[in-house]
């Protein structure tokens, strides 16, 4: 159990069916999501990805992610969860920071609830927030972009990951997809996976 002072916390008492978390993530075509842990998303990602994951932002009550992606897109009047394991507690009146060590994905919603309820849970990454809602089988849809571009080194989508293309990624570990589009005319790709 976490338990973090300030705004919203409150212990866990285990009576609350947890959210719903949809993993939004765009990656290049050799299954990066960032050249590297500081550079934003917006920076090489198309314009129809960007207006698919705004829509998911919308849509979501909350988004949760780990301290480089917030430090690369710091957004302070946005609903997030930021996990650290250096930094805890409520550092703006809608972003709590916490260490996820021990807690469960239900924990979340208990921490946030009187600030603004936790139903929809939009997973923002990086790869070991991607890890640890994969570990708690938490990750139940998935929005992937994949855009036609290849970094060759950077950041991964999971850890330990060795497969050259994001559909494989997502297949190895349980997902199946069943819906896909094209973006552009460029190549973009969108799709969406559900555990098999
Ligand atoms: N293309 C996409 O869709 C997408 C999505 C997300 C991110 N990104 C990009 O990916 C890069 C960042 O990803 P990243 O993997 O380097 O970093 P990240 O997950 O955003 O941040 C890593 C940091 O978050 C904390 N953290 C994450 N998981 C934790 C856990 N389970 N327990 C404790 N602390 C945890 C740690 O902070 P402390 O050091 O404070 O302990 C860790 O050093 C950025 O360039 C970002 O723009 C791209």
């Amino acid at each position: 159990m976490t338990t973090i002072a300030g705004p919203g916390a409150t212990a866990y008492a285990g009576l609350m069916d947890r959210p719903v978390f949809t993993l939004t993530v765009a990656t290049s075509a050799d299954a990066l999501i960032s050249p590297a842990t500081d550079v934003s998303t917006a920076t090489w990602a198309s314009a129809e990805e960007q207006a698919l994951f705004f829509a998911d932002i919308d849509a979501a009550d909350w988004s949760i992610m780990g301290r480089n992606t917030h430090e690369a897109a710091d957004k302070p009047d946005r609903h997030r969860i930021v996990f650290s394991s250096r930094v805890a507690g409520w550092q703006r009146p809608t972003q709590v920071w916490l260490d996820p060590e021990g807690a469960t994905p239900a924990d979340l919603a208990q921490i946030v609830a009187t600030v603004r309820p936790l139903t929809r849970g939009l997973i923002l990454g990086g790869t070991r927030v991607h890890d640890w809602f994969l570990a708690h089988g938490a990750i139940d849809t998935v929005h992937l972009t994949i855009e036609p571009v290849r970094f060759g080194q950077g950041v991964p989508v999971f850890g330990g990951q060795s497969e050259d293309t994001p559909l494989q990624v997502f297949r190895n570990r349980g997902f199946e997809v069943v819906e896909e589009r094209s973006l552009n005319a460029s190549g973009t790709s969108f799709h969406v996976l559900k555990p098999s």
